[in-house]
């Protein structure tokens, strides 16, 4: 055997034991999945080289190299896609082509990617809300927030607040033909964070006079007081979404300050005098008993006050909102919340479901037991996977027969 062909045979051993990573029992397409988390786990570990070398924030670098999932607004035979901003906020709107028989509906959408990450127009984000324009025949109204390291909690929120309400004005409603009372407001992971308060938070706005029909939230982080939580615990390792990333997106959705992040990572993060705000996310009483095995209540662990005193956000309802007291709650709308067994923000989807229906908030949760984190992003193309699909499929077939 040559040098060179002995090379390549160590170069290619080489890959598939860096390619490989241990896979839950339930994964239908495991390789395939290996394979497309590849490419991600090279981003990561390129980014954490970059920030060790003093090069490049770790975010920055993780969105210089997502950068390549870019797509610009493109119509089709459907949809029209165009980017524009409204209130100064750049959106990507979808708007039908067909002429509505009657008004259209409208979903307002938040993506995901820990408040630091993603964009409307990256390939998934672009094609899911594209598809649930083209399914409902509804606008969709994506939106751009500003992202953190430059810019932190609350320029997200209120980017993302001022949209909807500017959207949700009649003359607004009434130029895209659009049903006040068929719009509501859906999104992602850090998307769903935001979708969650949005909703909260427009009922107690004068200026508001339309109300949302419903909330969508996906796989939301909800929030960020316990971040040992069992599905914390379980999913600690997911090569997707890993309870250090997590914690990450949280203290850069408030500060670069590495303190609030290695208080956060060892959950210390509380001041004593908010130690009442840990009922409102005691997963102790809040999770049903089956996702509690194993996971005895630990007495909690309290932080400098402080980190809080520096950074208020993180024990503020509209950065987590299950922080919303009942009466709060009860002010919501239908809700559609989806959870995923494998991933770390499962707890907080499901202590909110709990909190939604001790309010008396109608609910429709579906809960995936087989699903992970983020699988909405594989939808389309070479990289799509079953699971992404079902997902897809179950939120938009809802969404049809609810909006
Ligand atoms: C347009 O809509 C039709 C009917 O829903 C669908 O079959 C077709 O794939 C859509 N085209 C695009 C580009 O999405
Ligand atoms: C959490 O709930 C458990 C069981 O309901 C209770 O014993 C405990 O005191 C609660 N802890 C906090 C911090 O709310």
């Amino acid at each position: 055997m040559g040098a060179k062909l002995r090379l390549l045979c160590l170069a290619s051993a080489l890959l598939a034991y860096w390619i490989y990573i241990p896979m839950s029992e339930d994964c239908e397409q495991p390789w395939k999945m290996m394979l497309i988390l590849a490419p991600f786990r090279a981003a990561a570990q390129l980014a954490a080289i970059a920030e060790q070398l003093g090069l490049m924030h770790y975010m920055e670098a993780m969105k210089a190299i997502m950068a390549l999932q870019h797509v610009a607004a493109t119509s089709d035979e459907n949809v029209t896609v165009t980017d524009t901003e409204f209130s100064g906020v750049p959106v990507r709107l979808f708007v039908p082509r067909k002429e509505p028989e009657g008004l259209r509906r409208a979903v307002i959408y938040f993506h995901g990617g820990g408040w630091c990450l993603g964009d409307a127009g990256f390939k998934s984000s672009d094609y899911l809300t594209r598809q649930t324009s083209n399914r409902l025949n509804a606008v969709v109204v994506s939106v751009n927030y500003r992202l953190a390291p430059k810019h932190h909690f609350p320029a997200q929120f209120e980017d993302v607040y001022s949209v909807t309400k500017f959207f949700l004005q009649s003359k607004v409603l009434s130029q895209y033909k659009v049903d006040p009372n068929r719009v509501c407001v859906a999104g992602d992971s850090a998307g769903g964070n935001l979708a969650a308060a949005v909703a909260q938070q427009l009922p107690e706005d004068p200026e508001v006079k339309t109300k949302l029909k419903l909330q969508a939230l996906l796989y939301p982080a909800l929030q960020t007081l316990d971040l040992n939580s069992p599905s914390y615990e379980e999913n600690k390792d997911d090569p997707l979404l890993s309870k250090a990333l997590m914690v990450r997106f949280w203290s850069e959705y408030f500060t670069p300050d590495a303190s609030l992040r290695e208080a956060m990572a060892s959950n210390r993060h509380v001041p004593a005098h908010a130690s009442h705000l840990l009922q409102l996310v005691n997963w102790s009483s809040l999770l049903p008993a089956e996702m509690r095995q194993g996971h005895p209540y630990p007495t909690p662990s309290f932080g400098s006050p402080r980190l809080a005193e520096q950074y208020p956000g993180f024990l503020e309802v509209r950065a987590a909102p299950l922080l919303a007291s009942a009466a709060q709650l009860r002010r919501l709308p239908l809700t559609y919340l989806l959870t995923c067994g494998h991933d770390v923000l499962r707890d907080d989807g499901l202590m909110y479901a709990a909190r939604l229906r001790a309010a008396g908030v109608p609910l429709a949760h579906q809960h995936f037991q087989e699903a992970f984190h983020g699988a909405m992003i594989f939808i389309s193309g070479s990289g799509e996977l079953a699971v992404g699909r079902r997902l897809l499929n179950s939120y938009i077939e809802w969404l049809d027969e609810n909006l």
